[in-house]
């Protein structure tokens, strides 16, 4: 099939790729043409595990091109909007600029029978208001929501083998048309049984917000119980573990620590209560502030820890901080849980050196007056106080006794549970967590 994908952010870049691998002819478009330049490369302009692998290969097929010009989407048979919805400046609810203007520009390309297929995360309502928009300015066009659910780090994976694909249609033929056309360009994941749910537009709106909002529920509880355990004197790893059991339950996204950030959680949780409020809804999900609350407390008791660690004076201290990333295998500084409590020590007056193996370049753009290295022997040297903030690999698997060498004295604030307690603790670190005793 011809499919142009517009935005060609974490999403879009992805998406175009992975439908280019799947055959499909596809032209990418962003307004960023230092992206777009990348890309004709065939040079990833972030880090994802796997994704220039992917381009490379796609290199000489021809199936994907890239461009700035919008109107390079005309003659394609589907098109997906991948722009993205950040937070609007001043308050909760998402900023729809982009969306908007993709849209209002995609429909003057359109032609009759074309699908144009939304993906970024909206509030619910917004594939109503667009449809109007597709119907008033490309008779015969279809508009069709279809949510993504990949994960940064895992994006190339997720969006082969997704663990779900939802459509949301208008009713009737039309919407039933559009449910064919997207099946044929999803006809891989479908015939390795990827369960497909074809919904309304509220609903397959919802389904995406219902799911990241339960995911950053998951994690503040189990970010709540940790708060229980520090006053009470529990582990919260070993309760993870116990309740995890539990099949209901799961032990997945119960990894206590400095909690969620990123691009998507935070943003995508506020703009819901903001969404519900607008319907009168409220009341339903203002247990989501508390889910908000309870994750930025945990970055302002990582910053409490360290303070007590440095018997009350942080100024002065040489602390290295480890990770700037809002995850392992992303480049993602967006809302980093990391770089806020590096912020905030730095506003406290340490003297700290932050280390990430890939997200520098990016977190020094938003926060240029910390100091930065690639190189974690650098951070390490002369610290007084060691933090695991982003639980990268080569974090983890840091030799303790090796690390005691060079630092200056043996404390290290686990932030991620991540690192083996025992093993540490033998090489005479003094070793704090967030929710263990
Ligand atoms: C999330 C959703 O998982 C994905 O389905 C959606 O499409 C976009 O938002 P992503 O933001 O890439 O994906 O990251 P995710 O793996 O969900 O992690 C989000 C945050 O939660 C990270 O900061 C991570 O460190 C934190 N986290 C995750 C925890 O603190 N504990 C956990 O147990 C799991």
């Amino acid at each position: 099939m011809r499919i142009s994908v517009v935005g060609l952010g974490y999403l879009g870049a992805v998406h175009a790729a992975s439908m280019a691998s799947l055959g499909h002819d596809v032209v990418g478009v962003d307004v960023d043409a230092a992206k777009v330049e990348s890309l004709r490369l065939g040079k990833s302009p972030f880090y994802e595990p796997g994704f220039d692998d992917l381009l490379a290969e796609l290199q000489d097929s021809g199936r994907l091109t890239v461009s700035t010009d919008l109107a390079s989407v005309a003659g394609c048979d589907v098109h997906f909007v991948c722009v993205g919805t950040p937070q609007s400046a001043g308050s909760l609810a998402a900023d729809l600029r982009y969306v908007d203007t993709a849209f209002t520009e995609v429909v003057g390309h359109l032609a009759p029978g074309d699908v144009v297929v939304g993906k970024s995360t909206v509030p619910v309502g917004t594939a109503a208001r667009l449809a109007e928009v597709v119907e008033a300015g490309a008779p015969g066009a279809t508009l069709v929501w279809n949510p993504e659910f990949l994960r940064e780090g895992h994006a190339v994976d997720d969006t082969l083998h997704p663990d779900r694909i939802v459509y949301g249609v208008p009713r009737g033929p039309a919407g039933e048309r559009a449910v064919q056309v997207l099946d044929a360009v999803y006809a891989a994941p479908l015939a390795d049984g990827t369960p497909r749910i074809v919904a309304d537009y509220p609903t397959a709106e919802l389904v995406k917000v219902a799911a990241n909002s339960f995911l950053a529920t998951k994690i503040s509880f189990i970010n709540a119980m940790a708060e229980l355990c520090e006053v009470a004197g529990g582990d919260v790893t070993q309760l993870a573990d116990a309740i995890g059991h539990d099949a209901r339950i799961g032990r997945q996204f119960l990894n206590a620590g400095l909690g969620f950030g990123g691009g998507c959680l935070p943003k995508d949780i506020r703009a819901f209560m903001a969404r519900a409020d607008e319907l009168g809804a409220g009341e339903a999900v203002a247990f989501l502030g508390e889910v908000d609350r309870i994750n930025n407390r945990r970055r302002e008791r990582m910053v409490e820890l360290a303070a007590e660690v440095l018997g009350g004076a942080v100024r002065g201290a040489r602390v290295a901080l480890l990770g700037a990333a809002f995850k392992p295998d992303s480049d993602d500084v967006r809302d980093s849980p990391a770089l806020d409590v590096a912020v905030r020590l730095s506003d406290a007056g340490a003297d700290v050196i932050v280390a990430d193996p890939q997200a520098v370049e990016p977190a020094r753009s938003r926060a240029p007056q910390l100091t930065y290295t690639r190189d974690v022997d650098e951070a390490l040297a002369g610290a007084e106080l060691v933090l695991l903030l982003t639980e990268w690999r080569e974090y983890r698997e840091l030799d303790p006794v090796a690390v005691g060498e060079v630092v200056a004295r043996r404390q290290v604030l686990d932030g991620r549970n991540a690192l083996d307690r025992a093993a540490w603790e033998a090489a005479g670190w003094t070793y704090r967590s967030l929710g263990r005793a």
